[in-house]
């Protein structure tokens, strides 16, 4: 006779315990920008909102960047390093394909009882993230779970490229996930439509250096137009799901904290979802540009700072980007 196993036992609810983030010191203006490409401050700004963007400088890796947010995400939990059963890190710029920034990470915050691996979801890292924290917690895998979005897109953005050149930015965000008595982060709607696998992507990827040497870096190029429509039109639905699976209408969010890619996307998807104007709703791309997988923890943590968005509020949140693939949640603010 077969002998019977046990199954993990987790928590009955978890929830997002405290946030942190990292801005890079180097403040990069449209007028720097267009110091390169043939564009203007009044172009940028209308079409995405941006009026800067930080990038990194060499001290400040994705690995650094990763501590310092973890570091202040830990603190407001209440959490040490040692009750961490895992560290996820979500990143598309970790330029070292083998091992794993998380391992690092974790290794130098001392979360000496944790897994640790990255994922790469994109711009839509965080919230794949979120996801997989809740169910290691509500599962058992883990009690407390360390999501960290980390990116240096400036390693791969080519500054004269006039598509792309403006939109990125450098930045790590943060969350601690952990127990609750109540829920606090709702069902994940997520996906992937690899049928638009070539809308975002690189120029080229590292298996050409070997054979040409001088091919040069590689760097992310993408159809600015196909995304927007993809996003802009397909992730009204995605977000009213993610509404509906917790059992909330949009009069009900306290905050919209969307993906910092465009504010133009943001508005036609506050605008298609019929979001009330008491809503507060991000807008942190101004300051920081497109930082990927670091968009949402930054905007959640410039957004609770300050005193736009009530802890304990309720917020939707949404990412989307290169695969393409998508996941929104709805989520009670630390
Ligand atoms: C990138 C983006 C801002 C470009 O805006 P757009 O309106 O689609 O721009 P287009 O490429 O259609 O070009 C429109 C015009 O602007 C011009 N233009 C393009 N780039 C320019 C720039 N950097 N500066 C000034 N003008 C520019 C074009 O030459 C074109 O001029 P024309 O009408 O005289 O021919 C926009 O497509 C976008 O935000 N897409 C989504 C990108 C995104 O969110 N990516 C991240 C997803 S995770």
């Amino acid at each position: 006779m077969s002998k019977t196993i046990q199954s993990p036992a987790g928590a009955e609810h978890a929830r997002i315990l405290g946030t942190g983030g990292y801005r890079p010191s180097r403040v990069i203006t449209n007028e720097q920008i267009c110091q390169v490409i043939d564009s203007t401050d009044e172009w940028i700004r209308s079409r995405t909102g941006i009026e800067e963007r930080r990038w990194a400088t060499a001290e400040e890796t994705v690995g650094v960047m990763s501590i310092a947010a973890a570091g202040k995400a830990l603190a407001a939990a209440g959490v040490e390093a040692e009750q961490l059963g895992c560290v996820i890190i979500s990143t598309v710029t970790h330029l070292s394909q083998t091992p794993s920034l998380a391992a690092d990470v974790a290794n130098q915050l001392g979360a000496v009882n944790a897994a640790a691996f990255d994922i790469s979801a994109a711009c839509a890292g965080f919230c794949h993230g979120l996801a997989l924290a809740q169910d290691m917690v509500r599962g058992g895998s883990a009690e407390y779970v360390l999501v960290i979005g980390v990116e240096r897109l400036s390693d791969l953005t080519d500054m004269n490229d006039r598509s792309t050149a403006f939109i990125f930015g450098d930045g790590a965000g943060a969350a601690v996930v952990g127990p609750s008595q109540t829920p606090g982060i709702g069902p994940v709607v997520w996906g992937a439509d690899g049928s638009q696998y070539d809308a975002i992507g690189q120029t080229f990827d590292w298996s050409r250096l070997r054979d040409e040497p001088d091919a040069g870096f590689p760097a992310l190029r993408m159809s600015g137009q196909q995304v927007f429509r993809w996003a802009s039109y397909q992730m009204v639905p995605v977000a009213k799901k993610a509404l509906e699976r917790a059992g909330i209408t949009a009069d009900d969010l306290d905050a919209f904290i969307p993906h910092q890619a465009n504010n133009r996307i943001t508005d036609a998807m506050i605008k298609a979802l019929k979001l009330p104007a008491h809503v507060p709703v991000a807008r942190d791309i101004a300051k920081t540009g497109n930082t990927s997988a670091a968009s949402i923890p930054l905007a959640m943590e410039r957004m609770l700072e300050e005193g736009e968005a009530p802890h304990g509020g309720v917020a939707l949140l949404i990412g989307f980007g290169a695969g393409l693939v998508y996941a929104a949640q709805v989520v009670v603010l630390p």
